[in-house]
């Protein structure tokens, strides 16, 4: 953990990933492997998928009956060679802006909201809420948390330090 935050000082986050855009891996996969398993039997997590921040597909290879679709700003090429699903290049930024253009049945990030500015988030949230029902998030950090105006947390496990949380979408008025 400490390496990649060094890595973020040295380069900033983004140009860190536009640097390994064909390189990336995540070295906690079997963890994100073993929270997946277990959350997608009894969180029973089928559908229309967005892997949002999708890396070179950690998350989608263990979706492969699902319809599952990719976003990130720099790993399009890696992701659609390691996964065959198409991956939709937007920032965070691009997400405030302008929405999606699709419903999900489940919106899933992992090890990766917390990247977004903290001032940028809630307006992340909206947007995610108008697409999803349904947010899970894995992380190893207390970053993001997502609870609040427009998601609330239902359910979650955790596995050494990282955990998996289910947040359902929060109907304001
Ligand atoms: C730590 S990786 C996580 C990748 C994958 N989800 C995983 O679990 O391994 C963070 C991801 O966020 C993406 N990312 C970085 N800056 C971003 C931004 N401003 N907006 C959206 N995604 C961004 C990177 O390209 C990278 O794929």
């Amino acid at each position: 953990m400490d390496a990649i935050l060094n890595e973020y000082k040295k380069h900033g986050v983004d140009e860190f990933y536009r640097l390994h855009s064909h390189d990336y891996e995540n070295p906690h996969n079997d963890i994100i492997e073993n929270l997946l398993v277990e959350a997608k039997s009894v969180w029973n997590i089928k559908g229309n998928i967005l892997d949002l921040c999708c890396g070179s597909g950690e998350v989608s290879r263990m979706f492969k009956e699902c319809n599952v679709e990719g976003l990130d700003p720099y790993t399009k090429e890696l992701y659609e060679k390691n996964t065959a699903n198409h991956c939709i290049e937007m920032t965070f930024k691009d997400i405030v802006r302008n929405g999606f253009e699709r419903n999900y049945d489940f919106v899933i990030c992992s090890y990766a909201m917390h990247l977004c500015e903290k001032s940028m988030l809630p307006m992340l949230l909206y947007r995610i809420s108008e697409a999803s029902e349904n947010l899970i998030i894995i992380t190893p950090h207390k970053k993001p948390n997502c609870n609040g105006k427009f998601f609330l947390e239902r359910k979650r496990m955790k596995k050494e330090r990282t955990s998996i949380i289910l947040y359902e979408k929060h109907m304001t008025n």
